[in-house]
């Protein structure tokens, strides 16, 4: 795993946006596993300029997106169909029927889990992108989800729902289950990066890199990876230091 500490969010973008341009500069059709939240807004900032400024084109490149909420459809606000379209794929060149996120509305939740791992073990992410969870957990595998676990339909802990209440009108309207890849999709990225950005990602940094490795906070399994970068700021890192 290499760590690099950026003095601020700004240059956390602006790194993780260098080395997205380079994968899709050396494989123009890469898959790109992206993330939602608000950690990735600076980087889809960056990769929309790039278009804008014909640095980069999106046109040949797939993407996969790591969870949905069960229950909210594409055009809901706060579904992460409707976040991606609107933070990335409508600001940049991508062809929307090569984007992929979760239906959390779909009739068989189940089969769309299996099927999007059955996608996702034929086509591994040249790239994956993720956030960390205060309890760290990354997509919406939380403490205890099993490290061989593959796309499946999760509970959310009282205190994930709690930090996404802030994008709701009142807690009670956040979803209580979601689809989430697996710790083990996520693990089938070719290069994995990891992005955290203030004091209250601290915690979760340090048991991340410090604490064994253990379901007990799933980031941890990442250690494992042969190819993993970590672009944080210097509060993600500061007990870390
Ligand atoms: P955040 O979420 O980027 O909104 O902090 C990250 C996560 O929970 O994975």
């Amino acid at each position: 795993m290499k760590i690099f500490i950026c003095k601020t969010a700004e240059q956390v973008a602006d790194t993780a946006n260098k080395i997205f341009r380079e994968v899709v500069k050396t494989k123009p059709d890469a898959l790109l596993g992206l993330a939602t939240g608000s950690t990735p807004l600076g980087l889809y900032q960056k990769m929309a300029e790039d278009c804008r400024k014909g640095i980069t084109t999106y046109k040949d490149i797939r993407t996969v997106n790591l969870d949905e909420y069960v229950g909210l459809d594409g055009t809901h606000e706060q579904s992460y169909r409707y976040f991606m379209n609107t933070n990335l794929f409508q600001k940049i060149d991508v062809q929307m029927s090569n984007t992929r996120v979760l239906s959390g509305v779909a009739p068989d939740l189940q089969k769309e889990c299996e099927d999007y791992s059955a996608y996702l073990a034929g086509n591994p992410p040249d790239i994956q992108l993720l956030g960390i969870g205060g309890n760290g957990h990354i997509a919406f595998n939380e403490p205890g989800t099993p490290f061989d676990s593959r796309t499946h339909i999760v509970t959310l802990k009282e205190n994930t729902i709690a930090d996404n209440a802030r994008f709701f009108s009142d807690i009670s309207k956040v979803p209580r289950k979601a689809l989430t890849m697996g710790i083990a999709d996520i693990m089938s990225a070719k290069k994995i990066v990891l992005l955290a950005t203030g004091k209250n990602k601290a915690q979760a940094v340090f048991d991340m890199c410090e604490k064994p490795i253990s379901p007990d906070c799933p980031a941890s399994a990442l250690r494992n990876h042969p190819n993993v970068i970590v672009v944080i700021d210097s509060d993600a890192a500061s007990k870390i230091l």
